[in-house]
């Protein structure tokens, strides 16, 4: 993916501070979208094979997909002046040491317990370095928000050196992806205002769904304890 002769342009309208010339500019912000972009990539590959490997010793792929995003420039540059990062165009570096979803990967598995496990065996690869985890699978956002969020590193090779890039990476069951979409969609069509009638009901309803994920939880446990108990004939 490339965004030669597009962000540049725009940014170039909407940062005038930055400092150095046009292609410089340019030339910053494809080395932001070549690194990251990879670093998605490595994540995925990475899902992909534990997938194939799961499917292949337990006949059963615990993903359901997987959906990947580069923020965009403009986006980044927001979330720095949240930040309190000064002069963020001319500050590309604090940026990257600073802001940790600039790559996000959002893995969403079909149940509950996937999240965790998934997430392990990602964590425990010799290449990834760990930088934190919010778990909001137990203790959900006042919105009712539930996801298990974890950044990681991982090394992405370049011609002549190497950058461990961080990832934000989101595991959701089915039920918190629908949730969380849903939401997002309504939050954004009203400009991030919503009623508080609204707020609650949506709370409710990720709490019924919440309930949901625990009940098929408990039917595939079950479904599983009657093969194997079938199995035994
Ligand atoms: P950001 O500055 O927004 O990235 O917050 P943060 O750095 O504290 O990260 P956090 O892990 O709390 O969550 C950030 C991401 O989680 C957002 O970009 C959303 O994708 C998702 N998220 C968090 N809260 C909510 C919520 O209430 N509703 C929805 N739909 N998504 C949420
Ligand atoms: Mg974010």
């Amino acid at each position: 993916m490339s965004f030669r002769y597009y962000y540049a342009d725009r940014v170039r309208e909407k940062m005038p501070e930055y400092r150095g010339t046009d292609e410089e500019l340019q030339d910053a912000i494809d080395d932001l979208s070549l690194l990251y972009q990879s670093a998605i990539r490595e994540v995925e590959t990475k899902l992909q094979i534990l997938s194939d490997d799961f499917d292949k010793k337990h006949s059963y792929m615990p993903i359901h997909h997987v959906h990947s995003r580069l923020k965009t420039i403009e986006s980044i540059m927001e979330k720095a002046v949240r930040y309190g990062i000064e002069d963020p165009i001319n500050n590309i570096d604090q940026i990257k040491r600073e802001i940790m979803d600039i790559a996000g990967v959002r893995v969403v598995c079909n149940y509950e317990e996937d999240l965790r496990t998934m997430a392990r065996l990602l964590i425990d690869q010799e290449d990834i370095s760990f930088i934190r985890e919010k778990d909001y699978t137990n203790n959900p956002k006042p919105s009712g928000y539930r996801s298990l969020h974890v950044v990681i590193a991982v090394p992405v090779y370049l011609v002549n050196r190497k950058k461990m890039v961080p990832v934000e990476v989101q595991f959701r069951s089915i039920a918190m992806d629908a949730w969380a979409s849903l939401e997002h969609e309504l939050r954004y069509k009203n400009k991030g205002k919503l009623s508080q009638d609204i707020v609650d009901t949506l709370k409710e309803c990720a709490e019924t769904l919440h309930n949901v994920d625990e009940r098929l939880s408990h039917i595939r446990h079950k479904v599983l304890n009657d093969e194997s108990e079938y199995s035994n004939y």
